[in-house]
């Protein structure tokens, strides 16, 4: 079993990185694979709506420059996903939603759905929550399984690395590698006995007709 992760900070040993590297090391403990991806510091531009990714068979966006289309193909080898976000103004930063929207747009639906997935979140002060909660629109709106913790996922530091000082934050994470495991297991495990929900078709409307 294998966990997709992706950190979204600009500074690539940063904060994000240090609760990603908490989570990673539960999962380790437990047997299962990790692969990271560092996209924070790349030129990544927002999606332009032009639907191209939904005309080619394999749904890649038609933007094959940046990470999204690797992170897309890797996602599809992987069971679970972890999204990790510096706090930007009470909001993900900028490249990282950028990701994320051409992300889940262009494969979240299909890639990730039912499969154990969590965002966390560094910050210095305030914005935390609002921003856990952005991340996990992506995932409510992909049939993903939330994994939770006993708090938000957040972990508190400003200088790259002051993280591990937030012991509390530390002990979030490791949690969420833990019961991120346990969700794979678990699923592994029922897989064959209990089959995923069958799709059926769904309303699509905009309110006015
Ligand atoms: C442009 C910018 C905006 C920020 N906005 C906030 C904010 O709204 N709330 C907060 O607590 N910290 C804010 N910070 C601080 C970062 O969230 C904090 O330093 C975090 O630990 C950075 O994580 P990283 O080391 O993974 O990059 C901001 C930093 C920058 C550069």
């Amino acid at each position: 079993m294998k966990v997709l992760l992706v950190n979204g900070s600009p500074r690539k040993n940063g904060n994000t990185a240090a609760a990603l590297s908490a989570v990673e090391r539960e999962l380790h403990a437990e047997g299962i694979e990790t692969v990271t991806v560092h996209v924070g510091a790349a030129e990544i531009r927002g999606c332009m709506a032009c639907g191209g990714c939904r005309k080619t068979p394999d749904g890649l966006c038609v933007f094959d420059k940046d990470p999204v289309n690797e992170c897309l193909r890797l996602m599809a080898e992987c069971d679970g996903l972890v999204i990790g976000s510096p706090v930007y103004y009470s909001g993900i930063a900028g490249t990282m939603k950028s990701f994320l929207d051409r992300f889940f747009y262009c494969g979240g639906g299909k890639l990730c759905a039912y499969k154990p997935v969590a965002g966390v979140v560094a910050l210095r002060r305030s914005g935390g929550v609002d921003t856990f909660h952005q991340m996990n629109n992506y995932f409510n709106l992909a049939n993903a399984l939330i994994v939770p913790s006993f708090y938000w996922n957040a972990i508190h530091g400003s200088a790259p690395g002051e993280a591990v000082q937030d012991e509390e934050g530390i002990h979030i994470m490791e949690n969420i590698g833990r019961n991120m495991a346990w969700m794979l297991k678990t699923l592994d495990y029922a897989k064959e006995a209990v089959p995923v929900p069958e799709k059926r078709p769904r309303a699509y409307t905009n309110f006015i007709r």
